[in-house]
């Protein structure tokens, strides 16, 4: 099992109260980074916390919704606070959402969207970036998906919301990259979580097969998968990737 030194470095997970966020939190602690747990749900954050603890590592939950500026600044000084240091920060929280064709959408439904699964993504960088240029620079990954390069039918606000993330995430990786700051993306494709059971994907068997099989391995991928491609990122290993929107998605074959 690869095993990075991450011992004495604070990393920042968004959306770990469950999925991929959770399995990248454990990862992290794994590796032997403190984490902080930032999600809306904060029963299931404090869930992630004793999982950590119970593996030995260290962290805490901090409540944060990432359409809130004001609650991303308190993640980051959350981190410092308790920690005394900001090094890797996963900006995962997202949300499915209303699965309509485009002209049916409703607005406050797009906005929605848009602001969980994009803005909040930029908040939440806006907010990491200002701490990481006044210290020894940083890693971020943006959580995009393979939606990111490619269309979906009815859901045309999560699909634009993951395209304008690899746009944030290739800009944002020229801008700070004199600072030491590198900025990733990773693009899954269909993972095993809450996400799809609340959208109906897993639950229905026939829709299930049918998308597994868009999957070159005909089968959903886990989030461990995932987490291991972010913690690779955020090593020494991945040192000279920057902007890259890295897919994880068993060669998905899309619209
Ligand atoms: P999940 O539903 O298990 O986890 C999403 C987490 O985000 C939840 O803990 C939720 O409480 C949190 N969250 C939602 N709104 C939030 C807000 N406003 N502020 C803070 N936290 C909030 O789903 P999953 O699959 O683990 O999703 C994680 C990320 O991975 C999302 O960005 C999703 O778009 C992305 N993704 C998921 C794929 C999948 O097939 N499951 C495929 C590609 C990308």
């Amino acid at each position: 099992m690869v095993q990075y030194d991450f011992d004495g470095t604070t990393a920042v997970v968004t959306g770990a109260a469950s999925g991929i966020g959770r399995q990248t939190a454990l990862e992290f602690a794994r590796h032997g980074a403190s984490v902080v747990v930032a999600d809306v749900d904060d029963n299931g954050a404090a869930e992630t916390v004793d999982l950590i603890a119970d593996g030995g590592g260290e962290a805490v939950a901090v409540h944060t919704d990432v359409t809130e500026m004001s609650d991303v600044e308190r993640m980051v000084e959350t981190a410092v606070d308790e920690f005394g240091s900001l090094d890797y920060a996963v900006n995962n929280a997202g949300v499915g959402g209303a699965q309509e064709p485009t002209g049916d959408l409703d607005e406050a439904d797009w906005e929605r969207i848009v602001d969980i699964n994009l803005n909040g993504v930029w908040r939440s960088l806006s907010a990491e970036v200002d701490h990481m240029v006044g210290q020894d620079g940083g890693v971020i990954v943006n959580m995009a998906s393979v939606l990111g390069h490619v269309g979906f039918q009815n859901a045309s606000a999560y699909v634009a919301a993951k395209h304008g993330v690899l746009g944030l995430t290739k800009t944002a990786a020229w801008e700070y990259a004199d600072d030491d700051i590198r900025v990733n993306a990773v693009c899954p494709g269909f993972i095993e979580t809450n996400m799809l059971e609340e959208g109906g994907i897993t639950s229905d068997e026939q829709l299930r097969q049918e998308i597994a099989g868009r999957h070159s391995q005909n089968r959903l991928g886990e989030p461990e998968e995932i987490a291991a491609a972010v913690v690779w990122l955020c090593s020494d290993a991945a040192s000279f990737t920057n902007g890259e929107p890295l897919t994880v998605d068993s060669g998905y074959r899309g619209i």
